[in-house]
């Protein structure tokens, strides 16, 4: 008999196992958190759209739409391509919805997966997720630095330290102009010490040769911070100062780059990356993006955001060893023994279901060993012993799975006691 070839999974793709789990859930939970705290709404949209949304938007000279795309005509003919990156449908989908009658800003999350036809090595897949938060309708410096803020507080709560926040400023559409000129001019005077990628590149988007990771021209390029920073008017020059006066009220550290141009053609003003210590590789990348809704057929709104690479942080927390707790599945597990308590535990079971608390039990299956351990298997903090004499002296008992410590209580105080003790752990917020 022929044996059949193995289907693999193609370059760049990865399956997330049940053991990389616990990291997801830690990354979603915060995320969703920290982005309801700031007043955030969630936003799903779809993974693919007309190819032309990401050509006028994230700019047809990029790297992404002009090597990364994954695009193709649909049954119907339809130039269609599977998102490389979240703002543009964000964007679509502001104008679409006539989001712009709401009051601003509009405050929106997403979480999901991109696409893009980058070269497969660490940090850099194929199909990869973004978390992003914009704020669309609000052209205060303030917005620009809460922004920030919030990510900082995001990657803190995650258990993140070695970072550092890198900023930057291309100033207005006129400014960000001029910076264009002035750069086009500085690369034509070391044209001959370019490789031939950003030659080409120099021609067509001058600020796209910013992004070469050649050393040759990066350590060109670096020599052309000055000359990006004298660029900026004075009005731009204005406004980035208010972003970094913000930032240092708020006691939030970053470190000024002026060759951070970022490799999406929609900016302007402020930039920023977060990147680990000691790497190159960002784990998020946002800034302004003033014009593009316009661009799009949408009225002028000013917006600003960012979105964070899900592997990329996931490796971080990795590799800082941070604090990643198992994901409790259950608050709460019933054990019981023998028969007498078979009645009281499901009248419990019922009691906490129907108190929404997140309860488990294994209905009386095994002996308190198997009953445990399946408990421990769901990560749950507490457990609630009952046996026939719990039955009789009308109380359980309640164990603290971590220390193990067990504690008697009558039946009446069951929901207050086991309350307070999962308020205690910061697992529920009564
Ligand atoms: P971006 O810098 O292209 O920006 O991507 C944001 C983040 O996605 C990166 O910092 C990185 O962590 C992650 N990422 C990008 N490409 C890959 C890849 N091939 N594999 C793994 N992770 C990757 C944007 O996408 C903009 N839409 C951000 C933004 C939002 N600007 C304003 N609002």
């Amino acid at each position: 008999m022929v044996e059949k070839k193995k289907i693999q999974i193609p370059r760049g793709l990865k399956d997330v196992l049940p053991e990389e789990q616990k990291y997801w859930f830690h990354l979603e939970n915060n995320f969703y958190d920290v982005a309801a705290m700031a007043g955030f709404d969630r936003i799903i949209l779809p993974t693919f759209e007309f190819t032309e949304l990401f050509k006028r938007s994230v700019g047809e000279l990029t790297d992404i739409v002009s090597k990364e795309m994954y695009s193709f005509k649909d049954r119907s003919g339809h130039n269609v391509t599977l998102r490389p990156e979240g703002t543009a449908g964000v964007a679509r989908a502001y104008i679409e919805h006539g989001m712009h009658t709401l009051p601003q800003p509009v405050k929106l999350y997403y979480f999901g997966p991109m696409f893009r036809y980058d070269r497969p090595q660490a940090g850099r897949y194929r199909e990869f997720y973004q978390y992003g938060l914009e704020i669309l309708g609000e052209d205060d410096p303030i917005a620009d630095a809460i922004l920030i803020q919030t990510a900082v507080r995001f990657y803190q709560k995650l258990g993140l330290t070695d970072f550092v926040v890198k900023i930057n400023s291309l100033g207005s559409d006129k400014s960000k102009n001029k910076m264009v000129a002035v750069l086009a001019k500085f690369l034509n005077e070391h044209k001959s010490d370019l490789c031939s990628d950003c030659k080409l590149r120099m021609r067509k988007n001058p600020l796209r040769v910013m992004d070469c990771k050649i050393a040759g021209c990066k350590a060109l390029l670096d020599s052309a911070s000055s000359i990006l920073i004298d660029s900026l008017d004075e009005e731009s020059k204005k406004r980035f100062t208010k972003v970094l006066e913000h930032l240092d009220e708020m006691k939030v550290e970053y470190e000024l780059d002026p060759t951070l141009v970022r490799g999406l053609d929609y900016y302007t003003h402020t930039l920023f990356e977060v990147v680990l210590k000691g790497s190159d590789l960002a784990i998020c990348g946002g800034g302004r993006y003033d014009n593009l809704i316009k661009q799009l057929g949408g009225p002028i709104t000013p917006a600003i955001g960012f979105a964070g690479g899900v592997e990329r942080t996931i490796e971080a927390l990795k590799t800082q060893e941070a604090i990643v707790p198992d994901p409790v599945k259950a608050e709460l597990f019933i054990v019981q023994l023998g028969e007498r308590a078979k009645s009281k535990a499901a009248d419990l079971f019922e009691k906490f279901d129907t108190a929404n608390f997140r309860v488990a039990s294994s209905m009386g299956r095994g002996n308190i060993q198997s009953q445990l351990s399946e408990a421990n298997k769901l990560n749950c903090p507490l457990v609630i012993i009952i046996g026939d004499q719990e039955v009789h002296d009308k109380n359980v008992i309640v164990r603290d799975m971590k220390d193990r410590s067990q504690e008697t209580v009558i039946d009446r105080d069951v929901i207050k006691i086991v309350s307070r003790k999962l308020e205690e752990k910061g697992i529920r917020i009564s």
